[in-house]
């Protein structure tokens, strides 16, 4: 596994850079004509917003054939996909209400569910997208997964002491965000399955990381 550290002078640079990662990687990747199976989960958080402005832009949209991708999330606040605090409503807002591409590419997060439910129901979603079978023991490959980090170490919906650090085998679980979030109930992809993909970017942006980023650099 290859990991590499880029360091950018701001949120636009750092944002252009990640544009042109989702770009190698469809070229590296591949979508065919016959195959648009890329497979992109999304984050949400404030750092991916540039980003998703850039993919909103014709220029960039119709060069890097977006609407073809399945778009995913790598997690999702229990609320419904209307409401301001849900990371699928910012990513329509943002960008894949310009892009629209098919209903069928999009594979939201049910936040509306008890999470239990919408945790189940994605499941069975990206084992049918993967075509896994639950009897199989292999783990959903993502092509990208775009992910963020919270000052506290977080990323997707993996929160410090959270039972589903330790889990090896499900590929979604639910999870609680500390009682100070709007939304502390989430649901998210596991790190067996972030593990897996092809290539995954964490976008790391504000002073207040900067202490629990170099411990995760340090490996502490
Ligand atoms: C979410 C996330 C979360 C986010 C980090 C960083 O839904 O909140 O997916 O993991 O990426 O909290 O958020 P910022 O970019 O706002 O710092």
């Amino acid at each position: 596994m290859r990991q590499e550290v880029k360091h950018f002078s701001d949120l636009d640079a750092l944002s252009q850079a990640a544009l042109e990662i989702l770009a190698d990687a469809l070229n590296e990747q591949g979508q065919t004509a016959q195959n648009h199976t890329f497979a992109l989960a999304l984050s949400g958080g404030s750092t991916p917003k540039t980003l998703f402005k850039l993919m909103g832009l014709p220029q960039n949209s119709s060069r890097l054939e977006l609407r073809d991708l399945h778009y995913f999330w790598a997690d999702e606040r229990c609320v419904g996909p209307t409401e301001p605090q849900s990371n699928y409503k910012l990513a329509i807002d943002l960008f894949l209400n310009k892009v629209l591409p098919p209903p069928g590419n999009l594979h939201r997060i049910p936040g509306e569910l008890p999470p239990k439910e919408a945790a189940h129901a994605y499941r069975n979603d990206l084992r049918g997208f993967f075509h896994h079978n639950a009897s199989q023991d292999t783990v959903a490959d993502f092509n990208l997964i775009f992910l963020g980090l919270g000052g506290d170490g977080h990323t997707a919906s993996l929160f410090p002491g959270s039972p589903a650090l330790d889990e090896t085998k499900a590929w979604v679980d639910v999870a609680t965000a500390p009682a100070s979030s709007p939304v502390p109930g989430r649901v998210t992809l596991t790190y067996p399955v972030i593990n897996n993909a092809h290539t995954v970017v964490f976008l790391v942006s504000g002073m207040d990381k900067k202490p629990v980023l170099e411990e995760i650099l340090a490996g502490t």
